[in-house]
């Protein structure tokens, strides 16, 4: 008797922790939470428990469990973290992403098992080629370097120099801005790379100095924005007459407050400022930096806050089935309002469509914000766009 209960009762737990396991969504959030991109890590992280803390953990009767795995921004680690992810704790998707070399690393792997690859920061347009299971909630670096490079010949510059991080996104970055600019009559003097790992802008700085440009163009990854400003200032740019334009990515609001009044003034382009002027960012803002120690948010943050809405709606949409064909078709076309404004996944290339804003860092209340002065409204990757 003892032994039939006991052997029921081990029955039944076995059975009930199936059943937990059939009723729980597992995403795998794979992102640098160490090392030289920890800040991209910190703000995604964040921003999805912030999402899950105001939604709730329950989606289509289906419990939501995110796995927090920490990549070192190594592109090796961040597919081997993957590939466990997916066979031993059987994730239904895959998320997260700080840079490129991570997100391209995973596409196989998303092909192989049929799981959502949702890319919440990094920014090469290449990427959702990569796979038929990447989605896009972050942005592109043509979105941001076209209307900045526009915005630039439109208003006086002419001769300009460029100067990006040496990998995918900035070298879409140095491309697709060189490009309008030239074809809308400006010339490319000169364009400078800096290696991604400890970065030394000093020669290359030196170099657009000498060359005498209307401006600088600049595309740095999150995160590394500071240290290129110190070394402007340090090499005596500011006082050039050089004007410093960019895309947001330089003028990150995880770190403008600290680069002081030296970029007051610095014309940007991109998709988040923390300043965007909506009921629905105020609150972002506030309940961000209420659970966070007063941390500001950063546009990798809307990254990851928009991919779980993504991946919530798209549930809601299958009635909580998680084949993976079915998660990206119901990903297709969703549209909602974000905290950066309105945005869409095109549902021919699954990349992200959103307004793109010129902005003006200016003080606002004793801080330096992104001021957008200007809107381009949803706006699709230019170079997926060029390609049809
Ligand atoms: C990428 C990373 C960044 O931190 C950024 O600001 C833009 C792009 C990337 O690796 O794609």
């Amino acid at each position: 008797m003892v032994r039939r209960a006991l052997f029921a009762a081990a029955t039944l737990a076995l059975i009930s922790s199936a059943a937990v396991a059939q009723d729980t969504v597992k995403i795998g959030l794979i992102l640098p939470m160490t090392g030289q991109q920890a800040s991209t890590g910190k703000q995604i992280d964040a921003a999805v428990k912030l999402y899950v803390a105001q939604h709730g953990n329950l989606v289509a009767g289906k419990k939501i469990e995110v796995i927090l795995k920490d990549d070192t921004s190594v592109p090796d680690v961040t597919k081997r973290l993957a590939q466990e992810l997916v066979v031993n704790d059987k994730v239904a998707i895959l998320a997260g992403f700080g840079l490129t070399p991570s997100a391209l690393a995973t596409a196989p792997i998303a092909t192989q098992a049929k799981v959502p690859e949702v890319v919440m920061a990094a920014g090469t347009s290449t990427i959702t080629e990569a796979s038929p299971f990447v989605v896009r909630t972050s942005f592109t670096l043509a979105q941001s370097s076209v209307p900045m490079a526009e915005w630039a010949f439109k208003n006086g510059i002419k001769k300009v120099v460029t100067m990006v991080s040496d990998f995918g996104p900035g070298i879409d970055a140095e491309k697709s801005f060189s490009e309008k600019f030239k074809a809308d009559g400006g010339t490319i003097i000169e364009s400078l790379r800096v290696p991604l790992r400890s970065p030394d802008f000093a020669p290359v700085l030196q170099k657009a100095a000498d060359a005498k440009p209307d401006a600088l163009f600049v595309f740095v990854p999150s995160g590394a924005g500071a240290q290129f400003v110190k070394q402007f200032v340090e090499r005596g740019l500011d006082k050039s007459g050089i004007k410093l334009i960019a895309t947001g990515d330089v003028t990150d609001d995880d770190q403008l407050n600290g680069m002081g009044d030296v970029v007051v003034g610095v014309i940007n382009a991109h998709n988040y400022s923390a300043n965007h002027d909506s009921a629905l960012n105020k609150a972002y803002v506030d309940a961000f930096k209420k659970a966070n120690n007063g941390l500001r948010p950063n546009f990798m943050s809307v990254g990851g806050y928009d991919g779980m809405h993504l991946i919530y709606e798209a549930l809601k949409k299958t009635n909580g089935n998680t084949d993976g064909e079915k998660l990206v078709a119901a990903m297709k076309g969703l549209a909602w309002e974000s905290p950066r404004g309105p945005i869409s996944i095109d549902p021919e290339t699954r990349d992200i469509i959103q307004n793109i804003y010129i902005r003006k860092v200016d003080k606002v209340g004793g801080e330096l914000y992104n001021v957008e002065f200007a809107t381009i409204p949803n706006v699709r990757d230019p170079v997926k766009a060029a390609k049809k």
